[in-house]
């Protein structure tokens, strides 16, 4: 494949908005409120930026120069820049983990799927008991449990993404993020509206902002780092895959810098939907699936139910800005085995689009199904589902960091990057300087620290 005749993005909007949308997915939703609350309030937050600022941006930078650079696919990318065995194969690691997340991603994605057509029917507001979860819990257990509604919502969900990734960069990653982003982002200034209205709006917004350092431990400072790093998609070759599709002109930092502050707004704003919600519905506050559709779905009747109107539109909003937040990242992770496949294959980008779908329909079944009649099956103790979601972003995605910030801070040549992420010295050097520092010194020390904390060796 020659460079000349590769996709690229077409507007640096185009590149802002689907960057972005990797980033902004379900982890911002249903993960970042409650590592926050639980971890000490506006605290966290502080040492969730610091963790953004340290490692999170130069390591968005280091991928999206090696994607730019070297102009190819995450896995042979590195190759570019080094000829060593080791060094030029770490970008598999991205590409190994970007398709795994993607399996058992799509598996969640459909449920979110299910439950926006089960707030567009009424499903929700009908099962609605004051004081009594029970309705939903039995609800959402025997929907992921059941073997063929699961599968026909992921089903849904990956032909959506497929026709996205096989219209290929501009038409189809660029033109829906340029459409999704902003809509989402309406839909969530909407939320938050209707949110610090609800009666106890002021409980939840002191129980995300109020900061408490009593609860900053080792554990947490560990959250805020692997937070950090999913929210941000990092390492898994998205990044460097969507960078490949850069343009010369792009400011690098800028663009890291502006991704990363939209990621970390819309975590906070989903904070101010679910919070106010949530107590003013008198329900504690948790973490995950069991946030979204058990204790959300009868927050909202709760908290709105004095007009019904608006308890429905708050649902259906909500339910329609997890699709499309988990789309925008989904297509993301899609487009790293896509490319990869396109280009060593030498095959049409729809056929490599299609291998994945293949691939990714068989092992999103095995997850899916793992909830259900397959759940005896086990690896090392876990269901397949925990077992993949553990194995990337706890083993691969802080391993997958570490070797990036090493192959960065002292494999490359240091004027290779500085040249090419000052656009051939036509932008500041400063930045760049202290991003390699970082990359160089800061982010290998913190990252190994890190995996060895997840680990439980220190
Ligand atoms: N950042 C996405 C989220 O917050 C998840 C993701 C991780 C996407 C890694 C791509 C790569 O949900």
């Amino acid at each position: 494949m020659s460079s000349t005749s590769r996709a690229s993005f077409g507007s640096k909007f185009g590149i802002i908005m689907a960057a972005a949308g990797s980033a902004v997915g379900l982890g911002n939703i249903w993960r970042f409120p409650i590592e926050t609350g639980q971890n000490g309030g506006a605290a966290f937050i502080l040492i969730y930026i610091i963790a953004i600022a340290l490692l999170g941006v130069p390591l968005m930078v280091a991928e999206f120069f090696i994607g730019r650079h070297a102009h190819t696919n995450a896995a042979h990318a590195y190759k570019k820049l080094s000829s060593h065995p080791f060094w030029s194969n770490i970008g598999f690691i991205g590409v190994l983990g970007g398709s795994l997340i993607l399996c058992y991603y799509v598996v969640v994605a459909g449920w979110v799927l299910k439950y926006m057509f089960l707030s567009l029917d009424g499903t929700l507001s009908t099962l609605f008991t004051p004081g009594d979860a029970s309705g939903y819990e039995s609800l959402f257990g025997n929907f992921v449990s059941s073997t063929w509604s699961p599968l026909v919502f992921m089903v849904l969900f990956v032909l959506m993404c497929h026709f996205a990734i096989a219209a290929g960069v501009r038409k189809g990653i660029e033109k829906l993020s340029k459409i999704f982003m902003p809509a989402l982002f309406v839909i969530l200034v909407v939320l938050v509206g209707f949110s610090l209205f609800a009666p106890g709006a002021q409980e939840g917004l002191s129980f995300l902002f109020h900061p408490d350092f009593s609860k900053l431990t080792t554990s947490s400072v560990l959250s805020a780092i692997a937070q950090a790093f999913y929210s941000l998609s990092l390492c898994m070759g998205c990044l460097c895959t969507y960078a490949s599709y850069f343009g010369k002109d792009v400011n690098i930092i800028k663009s890291a810098v502006s991704i990363s502050v939209i990621d970390t707004l819309v975590a906070i704003m989903a904070g101010l939907i679910i919070f106010p919600a949530v107590f003013s519905a008198g329900i504690s506050p948790q973490s995950g699936p069991s946030l979204a559709f058990i204790a959300l779905p009868g927050a909202f009747q709760q908290a709105f139910g004095a007009v019904p109107a608006v308890a429905y539109i708050v649902s259906v909003l909500f339910y329609a800005l997890l699709v499309l937040a988990a789309l925008t990242s989904a297509i993301s992770l899609y487009e790293v085995p896509t490319a990869y496949i396109h280009e060593t294959w030498h095959i049409r980008r729809r056929y490599a689009a299609l291998v994945v779908t293949a691939v990714c329909l068989m092992l999103g079944t095995v997850c899916s199904l793992s909830m259900g009649v397959l759940g005896d099956l086990h690896i090392f103790g876990k269901s397949v589902f925990d077992f993949l979601d553990y194995f990337c972003t706890t083993i691969m995605m802080p391993l997958s960091g570490v070797f990036i910030a090493i192959f960065l801070g002292w494999v490359v040549k240091r004027d290779i990057f500085m040249d090419d992420v000052t656009n051939g010295c036509t932008l500041r050097t400063t930045p760049a300087a202290v991003v390699h520092w970082l990359l160089r010194w800061v982010a290998p020390v913190l990252l190994f620290a890190a995996f060895l904390g997840v680990l439980g060796v220190i």
